[in-house]
């Protein structure tokens, strides 16, 4: 098989390419950082002794760059048999992505949906599209999705949001893409110490510290995700959310479409948007 992982070299993505390194497949790192993204790549052949692990570099915050990568694989590869939407930020004040856009929302969400729709002739029969979200999603607003203005910015609500798009995404993938045989699963890895809470430099250090205490390494949160590339679902759990290897019941308003299919459309508008701009730095200020 061949794995394409967002920020792959550190954390779950990290704990998630070793693991299929080891069992002897293709994995391709997507990294923003090229010296990070070699350093994961010597790493991995080291330990697992396969030498079939590939760099290529992507930075979710730039559409550019997106764009470049999925060329880049295009060239590369025929196919894509899965692909792991993983990379997140959690920045504690607002902050735009190259192309004006909430960086939240833009690298957890949004570049991802630009990057699966352009891997689209990559992702064939079995494929599988595998979103790495949160059990936090609940603490979105439930509202529908607009263009917001600016001061909506909350640190956890807006990374709620950018994970329950996520779970959107995998749903809508699901009956969109079914008839390619591709199918898309939601999963949450656990709470996790990881690099993530280096972002938290802004708590004091016994606020950034303590709770590391009591989460489990990213290892382990990555066998959830490992368990979904490698054994096959019942079609009904296409587009289902995952956690610790099982189902989880989602809330009623993401029983229908409605919400799903809305986040669809107004995500392929603002990607078109966006490419149409030709990539040019701009403060469009676009949020959901
Ligand atoms: N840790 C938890 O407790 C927890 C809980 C639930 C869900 N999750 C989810 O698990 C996933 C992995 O997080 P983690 O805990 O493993 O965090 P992590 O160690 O911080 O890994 C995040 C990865 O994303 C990359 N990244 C950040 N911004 C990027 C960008 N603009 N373009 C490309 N890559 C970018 C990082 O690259 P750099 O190294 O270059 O920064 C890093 O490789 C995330 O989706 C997160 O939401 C984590």
């Amino acid at each position: 098989m061949k794995i394409f992982i967002t920020g792959a070299n550190s954390g779950h993505g990290f704990s998630v390419a070793k693991i299929f390194a080891k069992s002897g497949h293709s994995v391709i790192l997507g990294c923003r950082n090229l010296k990070k993204g070699q350093w994961a790549q010597k790493k991995l052949i080291k330990i697992s002794g396969n030498e079939n692990i590939y760099l290529s570099l992507i930075d979710l915050s730039s559409f550019k760059s997106i764009k470049n990568c999925a060329d880049d694989l295009k060239n590369r590869f025929e196919k894509i048999d899965i692909l792991i939407n993983n990379a997140a930020i959690v920045p504690f004040l607002p902050s735009f992505t190259d192309d004006g856009l909430e960086k939240q929302i833009g690298v957890n969400y949004l570049g991802h949906f630009y990057l699966t729709n352009l891997l689209l002739p990559l992702l064939k029969k079995s494929s599988k599209v595998i979103n790495i979200s949160s059990r936090i999603f609940p603490l979105a607003s439930k509202r529908k999705f607009s263009f917001e203005d600016i001061s909506d910015y909350h640190i956890i609500p807006t990374y709620a949001k950018s994970k329950l798009c996520l779970a959107l995404f995998s749903i809508e993938i699901a009956h969109r893409w079914k008839h390619l045989g591709i199918k898309s699963y939601t999963v949450c890895p656990g709470f996790m110490a990881t690099n993530f809470q280096g972002n938290w430099s802004y708590m004091p250090p016994p606020f950034r510290y303590i709770p590391r205490l009591f989460m489990s390494s990213p290892d382990k949160g990555a066998t959830t995700t490992a368990f979904l590339v490698n054994k096959a679902q019942p079609e009904k759990l296409n587009g289902k959310f995952f956690a610790k290897k099982r189902p989880i019941k989602l809330p009623s308003y993401l029983s229908n479409r409605d919400l799903s299919k809305t986040l669809w459309e107004d995500s392929l508008k603002l990607c078109q948007k966006i490419e149409n701009n030709g990539f040019k730095k701009n403060r469009l200020l676009l949020f959901f």
